[in-house]
């Protein structure tokens, strides 16, 4: 059900064609957000987009890569000539599993690229239309592995993650007397084509959800969904700097 209780603002999802951001981009649509779909795969977000359109909600599809500060800007940019943009979600992310001695200054350079600055230029390209206005709301996407050790050996992902930990908190610190809000969100092991693609053997994943994850179940894209949707929102207004976990218990 599509509901509108206030002036609608506009959002813009990064990597929202699949996975975790296409569950994020349905859900702040149907809270009224007039959503923006970007992604590096144009055919994804477009996809999704009309996924939004055809339930009823308003979102555009934008081609996006992360990896290029002035493509960040423009699509800052395309959703405020729309709407003015009041929730920012940096979602775009991927991930290889390479043990340390083997991964290589360029895979290391070409991760941190979309994990981290990816994310760190999405914070500022955010941030510079939100602070004069003194509202928005921030989310990056962490993982459970910003607190503890990938179980297959995922160093340098789970050093990308651990950066947005902190990235988050440090610019929550430096925005919040602009007004504008940051928070993560710390996903455990959730069912999207990102984990499925580190697989070694089918069947893997759901082991995994049955013997550690004290839920019994893997999360789905959207159970983050509804986290991120409540972070960005009017309800966790005195909430900034704050990384939720949200893992199926797997980290108690
Ligand atoms: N799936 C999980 O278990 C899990 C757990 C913790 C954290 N996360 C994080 O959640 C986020 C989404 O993960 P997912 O599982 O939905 O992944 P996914 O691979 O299913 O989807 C990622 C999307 O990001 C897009 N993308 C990749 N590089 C991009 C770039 N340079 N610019 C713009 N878009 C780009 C892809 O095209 C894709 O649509 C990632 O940051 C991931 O690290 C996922």
């Amino acid at each position: 059900m599509f509901c509108v209780s206030r002036e609608p603002l506009g959002a813009l999802v990064t990597g929202g064609g699949r996975g975790i951001g296409r569950a994020v981009a349905s859900r702040l649509a149907a809270r009224g957000d007039v959503v923006f779909v970007g992604d590096v795969d144009f055919a994804s977000a477009e996809r999704a987009a009309a996924g939004i359109r055809s339930a009823g909600g308003e979102a555009h599809a934008l081609s996006l890569d992360v990896r290029s500060v002035e493509a960040l800007g423009a699509a800052v940019a395309a959703v405020e000539q729309v709407a003015p943009l009041g929730v920012m979600v940096n979602n775009a992310g991927w991930a290889f599993s390479e043990p340390l001695l083997e991964v290589s200054p360029e895979r290391f350079d070409a991760l941190m690229a979309v994990n981290l600055r990816g994310v760190f230029f999405g914070v500022q390209a955010a941030a510079r239309v939100m602070c004069p206005r003194r509202r928005g709301s921030i989310v990056n996407l962490a993982s459970t592995s910003a607190f503890t050790a990938s179980t297959s050996p995922m160093v340098a992902y789970d050093t990308s993650k651990g950066a947005v930990r902190m990235l988050t908190v440090a610019a929550a610190r430096e925005l919040a007397p602009a007004g504008v809000r940051v928070n993560a969100v710390a996903p455990g092991t959730v069912d999207t084509d990102l984990t499925r693609s580190l697989l070694s053997e089918p069947g893997e994943l759901e082991g995994q959800a049955a013997g550690l994850i004290p839920l019994g179940r893997l999360g789905s894209p959207e159970d983050v969904a509804e986290a991120v949707a409540f972070l960005s929102s009017d309800a966790a207004s005195y909430v900034t700097g704050h990384v939720l976990v949200v893992d199926g218990g797997w980290l108690t």
